[in-house]
């Protein structure tokens, strides 16, 4: 019930999404759910963990395995920390091979995540691959740039039967051409 269409509509959901998902958003969540729990080990999911016991347990994320410590300080000198919106490094004119991007499409209006996607691809070396996800909101190379970036079909399916964080409806990769 929670999930329903009316109740996440009533709590101002972007009806947009719902046209993204096949079937209900109920469904939706029903599928990604049992995806998350029963095709892959729910016992190594560290946001399933969280979110239905409050902590990681033993199920740390990658970055916080004890394991992984030695190499990230090793490296620590590789990050260049810079905190402040997106928009503001691509107005830097320093240009990146790749961009994780997260869900931050989905914060912006249609005619503002085109500007800012444009932008993206502006600072983008050539082959640079911009990553991002979809939860709510259907966000893909608008159409004005379409053709400057090709659809990394195969990295994404890949990445979408695997991936842990279970409750997005998309996984783009994109790759500038
Ligand atoms: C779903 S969260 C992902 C958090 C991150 N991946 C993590 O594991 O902690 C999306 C994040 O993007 C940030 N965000 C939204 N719009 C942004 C923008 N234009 N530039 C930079 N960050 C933005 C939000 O504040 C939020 O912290």
């Amino acid at each position: 019930m929670f999930f329903s269409n009316f109740v996440m509509g009533r709590l101002g959901r972007d009806p947009a999404f719902f046209d993204h998902v096949e079937g209900s958003l109920a469904e939706h969540v029903a599928r990604q759910l049992r995806h998350a729990g029963v095709d892959l080990d729910p016992a190594d999911n560290p946001y399933l963990h969280w979110i239905l016991k409050g902590d990681h347990g033993a199920a740390l994320p990658l970055a916080r395995r004890a394991e992984h410590f030695d190499t990230i300080r090793s490296r620590l000198d590789r990050l260049d920390l810079r905190c402040g919106a997106l928009e503001a490094f691509v107005a830097t004119g320093e240009k990146a091979d790749g961009f994780n991007l997260s869900d931050i499409f989905e914060y912006m209006d249609a005619d503002i995540f085109a500007g800012v996607y444009g932008s993206v691809l502006g600072a983008a070396n050539p082959g640079a691959r911009p990553v991002y996800w979809n939860m709510m909101v259907p966000r893909r190379a608008p159409a004005a740039y379409a053709d400057r970036v090709e659809r990394l079909v195969v990295v994404e399916d890949t990445g979408k039967a695997q991936d842990k964080a279970f409750f997005y409806s998309d996984f783009v990769v994109e790759q500038l051409r």
